[in-house]
């Protein structure tokens, strides 16, 4: 009977060795948690889809940004739901609206503590619901976006921002931004590019989270899920003109593409855990099905594990407990 020289099963035995040879950890200044703050609530509400998560009132907001620096995460980005949306998405630009004031409130609340990083799209604030401003027939026209977009991420500098995090897809827009960033004084924002972001089925929960009912679909800006080199092309476009750190999103059904533009690149990768990912667990949890706590960590890990330096998670604050526990 042959046995087994070499044995793997050695470096699995106990805990402690395990935990000596684990090639992966993940800590919680690594996770950013997503917040919505909705215009005129007094009270925190739940969203159905994304069970643990709100939509904060103003005052709610300051709370929770407070909770999440004492659990050490290590950003927070900020959404905004306007009370009115118009076809321009004005809201996001005025300095009045809601995703500009929070963004004061918040950096007032917790300084440097964190980083206060702001979503710098228009699909919150138009009436339609798309990413950008359309044409007489319809179509999102990329150009004349583009301008309310360095309007924009201008405003949310003004405001306070540490980084914007243009995600709309646009052609161009990382560039324009940083030139308004840097004409209006902004130098020193950094640029989290939503480089690599699919129109993907997974974003549902997040529709509810911001009340966007969108009349069709965004394929003809967001990327075809079956392909992979295009997101390379789309993070090298960014890279040149001027992301300081680039995104992959969704995640976990894209670990391919996250291990590709790590292997791409050298600016910091991150990768967004998106609400249906999110969803998707705790409803299966709810049932029994799957251990929660564990999948939670299980698929943390494996972003980093995939090339992710930066998770963007709902799981963030409670994640970075539980993470604290284990080591
Ligand atoms: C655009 C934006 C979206 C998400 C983050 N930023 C929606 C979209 O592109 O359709 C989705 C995040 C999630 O699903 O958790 N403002």
């Amino acid at each position: 009977m042959p046995y087994p020289e070499i044995r793997p099963r050695r470096l699995r035995r106990s805990a402690a060795v395990r935990r000596l040879v684990s090639e992966t950890r993940v800590d919680p200044a690594e996770l950013v948690v997503p917040m919505f703050v909705k215009e005129g609530l007094t009270e925190p509400r739940p969203i159905a889809s994304l069970p643990g998560v709100l939509q904060h009132s103003r005052d709610s907001l300051r709370k929770a940004v407070v909770e999440a620096v004492r659990a050490g995460v290590g950003g927070i980005m900020l959404f905004g739901v306007p009370e009115r949306r118009d076809p321009t998405g004005s809201g996001g630009i005025d300095p009045a609206g809601i995703l500009n004031v929070a963004i004061r409130d918040v950096v007032a609340e917790v300084g440097d503590a964190t980083v206060v990083m702001s979503d710098l799209c228009l699909d919150e604030f138009t009436s339609h619901g798309h990413c950008g401003l359309l044409t007489p027939d319809g179509a999102v026209d990329n150009d004349a976006t583009l301008a309310a977009y360095a309007e924009m991420a201008v405003a949310q500098a003004d405001a306070g921002v540490g980084m914007v995090g243009p995600s709309g897809m646009m052609d161009g827009q990382v560039g324009v931004v940083r030139r308004a960033l840097d004409a209006a004084g902004h130098t020193d924002v950094a640029v989290l590019a939503y480089a690599a972001k699919y129109a993907s089925a997974f974003y549902g929960p997040f529709r509810d989270a911001v009340e966007s009912a969108l009349d069709g679909d965004r394929r003809t800006y967001q990327q075809d899920p079956a392909n992979l080199r295009e997101s390379l092309r789309e993070v090298e476009l960014d890279v040149a003109e001027g992301a300081d750190l680039v995104m992959v999103k969704p995640a976990l059904p894209y670990l391919d593409v996250v291990a590709a533009v790590r292997a791409a690149v050298d600016v910091p990768v991150a990768a967004y855990q998106v609400s249906g990912e999110y969803a998707t667990v705790e409803a299966a949890a709810a049932n029994g099905w799957i251990d929660r706590e564990r999948v939670m960590l299980e698929t943390l890990t494996s972003i980093r594990r995939a090339g992710a330096q930066i998770i963007l998670t709902y799981w963030a604050v409670e994640a970075a407990g539980l993470l604290r526990q284990r080591h």
